[in-house]
């Protein structure tokens, strides 16, 4: 067991906890992952509006506002529905560099229903910094994420 990802994990689920507005809850996911992992440059979240994602919450510096769905690992993520792990982002073809001290980054998408509403993603200075652990961890807190926007 990892001590810090089940602390991560049950701090989100109870600030989440009777809770349902999409912007306060994400806010609150991407501080508590801040506050728990050691050696990320980056943790938030990106909204779908039609075929782009929009800057959503996060933590870490300024970063591109808008992301075509396809594009960046972000953007694949959302097309392809499913977690995208890049041990190396400087060997990932169009990976989008928003934080030149970005090397290895995983990206989750929320999937409510089905449909892809967004991504989490979380970026790293150090690579391969997220394996297994981290994408059921990050798998885990975006679920959690999702269920809790249900009224
Ligand atoms: N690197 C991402 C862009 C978002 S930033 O990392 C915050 C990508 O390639 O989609």
């Amino acid at each position: 067991m990892h001590i810090a990802h089940d602390d991560l994990l049950s701090d989100v689920l109870g600030l989440l906890t009777g809770e349902h507005d999409p912007i306060a809850n994400a806010a609150n996911t991407a501080a508590a992952i801040w506050q728990h992992l050691e050696g990320i440059n980056w943790a938030g979240f990106y909204f779908r509006q039609g075929e782009t994602l929009v800057l959503g919450p996060f933590q870490g510096k300024p970063a591109c506002v808008r992301i075509p769905i396809g594009q960046g690992v972000c953007g694949t993520a959302a097309a392809r529905g499913e977690t995208v792990l890049v041990a190396d982002v400087h060997a990932f073809p169009g990976h989008i560099a928003c934080d030149a001290a970005s090397n290895s980054e995983i990206v989750v998408p929320l999937v409510q229903g089905g449909v892809v509403i967004g991504v989490l993603d979380i970026d790293s200075p150090h690579l391969a910094r997220f394996g297994a652990a981290e994408q059921a961890l990050f798998e885990q807190v975006a679920a959690a994420y999702v269920a809790s926007l249900a009224a």
